[in-house]
């Protein structure tokens, strides 16, 4: 009895993702079973709904200090390397804003630079300037209108500036040729075909950390609601964390302890100006996937140490430090990193990297692997994903009205 109940239950629940007349007729009968006191036909209907299909970890809303995001999936950073003199331009909006319209609760723009020699190319985002803030203001007044929450991820490519978008064949871009002097913990370049860095001294130092808050600052006024430090993929701060990149003799170089101070002081002057109800987020590669590189257990420290440091959220990517990485690449390869970091450290994390699909994703979360979702190319495909994916998941969610003749259950 109870299994032939069991599978009317399964098959007759996709019937109630409409109201149609077979779901109230469907819901009379187990209000009847249940012994359901409920007036109300709709209402009945949403009763039973609540009990037999409860809300997927994907959709579910999260309060991370004063904002709370709608879902878990978050549009990872991605640049576009299409900005003139660090200017965000129509590009940067409608390509932000359709992630938005297509259901993403985070929105996190790509890695804008907080200084013009921190971009990793001529093209690249910026924010060291004053009037950078007007079309970054108008993106994120629209992410916002769509229930979405805008992010800006603060960067500094350290080593890896100065450097052609991939198009144009990656590699250095020449001082003649529109590029720039480069600056680093130790002066090792990344490869042959990349600029020579500068080793940055203390006041080279100072400067950079007060970009960063002078960054934060300006990513208030635009209206970002949340930063991501950029401490990942080989770029200046992961330059400083990894000993393969930071040889430096002074108190920024050597022990973990030194390795770790410039990151540390970015996000000590980057809370003097970010108020305390919107979150800050640090991208990491959790490893340097290279021998006597930057690891797991080191990350796991650093974990502890920005947990304690007011970071509300390590986004958990890795490599990108050295060209000769050995990167074991494969579904949600980034995963146990993520993982064992909210596990050992019982700080929050977004995991990225081939998640690709719904089932995947809600499995992540379900098995409490990670908090967020951040995906990049899925959603380069199909900005639309997260819709499509609470279709999947039986959620209804709200739809922009302008498009909501096309959601699956609607019959106008
Ligand atoms: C076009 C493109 C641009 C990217 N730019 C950034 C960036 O600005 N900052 C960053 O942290 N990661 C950047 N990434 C990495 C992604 O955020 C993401 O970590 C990576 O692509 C793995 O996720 P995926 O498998 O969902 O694509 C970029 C990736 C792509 C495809």
């Amino acid at each position: 009895m109870v299994f032939i109940i069991a599978q009317t239950v399964e098959i007759s629940l996709q019937a109630f993702c409409g109201v149609s007349s077979s779901s109230l007729y469907l819901a009379d009968i187990y209000c009847k079973l249940f012994s359901f006191e409920c007036e109300e036909p709709i209402l009945r209907v949403l009763c039973i709904q609540s009990i037999f299909a409860p809300m997927s970890k994907l959709f579910s809303p999260i309060k991370i200090k004063g904002i709370t995001l709608k879902n878990r999936i978050v549009v990872s950073p991605m640049c576009q390397y299409s900005a003139v003199d660090g200017f965000a331009n129509d590009w940067h909006f409608v390509h932000l804003g359709s992630r938005a319209v297509g259901g993403a609760s985070l929105i996190i723009v790509e890695a804008t630079a907080v200084a013009p020699e921190g971009r990793i190319s001529p093209e690249d985002l910026g924010i060291w300037d004053d009037a950078h803030v007007g079309k970054l203001h108008q993106i994120a007044s629209f992410i916002k209108s769509q229930q979405s929450v805008p992010g800006i991820q603060l960067a500094h490519a350290g080593r890896k500036a100065s450097t052609a978008a991939p198009w144009k064949g990656r590699g250095k871009v020449a001082v003649e040729e529109g590029g720039w002097d480069t600056v680093a913990p130790s002066a090792i370049a990344f490869a042959d075909d990349y600029p020579m860095p500068v080793e940055l001294n203390k006041e080279g130092i100072n400067a950079i950390v007060a970009d960063f808050k002078s960054a934060a600052e300006r990513s208030l006024r635009a209206g970002f609601e949340l930063i991501e430090v950029h401490a990942a993929h080989g770029y200046l701060l992961h330059q400083f964390l990894s000993p393969l990149s930071n040889q430096r003799q002074d108190e920024y170089g050597g022990s973990f302890e030194n390795r770790i101070r410039l990151l540390l002081d970015v996000i000590e002057s980057i809370k003097t100006v970010w108020p305390p109800e919107f979150p800050l987020f640090v991208r990491i590669s959790a490893s340097d996937w290279a021998d006597g590189g930057w690891d797991l257990e080191q990350s796991l420290k650093l974990a502890v140490m920005l947990k304690a440091k007011g970071v509300d959220l390590i986004d958990v990517s890795s490599g990108g430090l050295v060209p000769y990485q050995k990167i074991a690449v494969g579904p949600a390869y980034q995963l146990p990193f993520a993982s064992r970091i909210k596990r050992e450290t019982g700080i929050m994390t977004a995991t990225v990297g081939l998640i690709t699909n719904a089932a995947q994703a809600e499995t992540i979360l379900v098995n409490g692997d990670a908090d967020l979702i951040a995906m990049a190319r899925e959603l380069l495909r199909n900005p639309y994903f997260p819709l499509q994916a609470a279709g999947e998941l039986h959620e209804s969610v709200e739809w922009p009205v302008q498009y909501e003749r096309a959601k699956p259950t609607e019959r106008k």
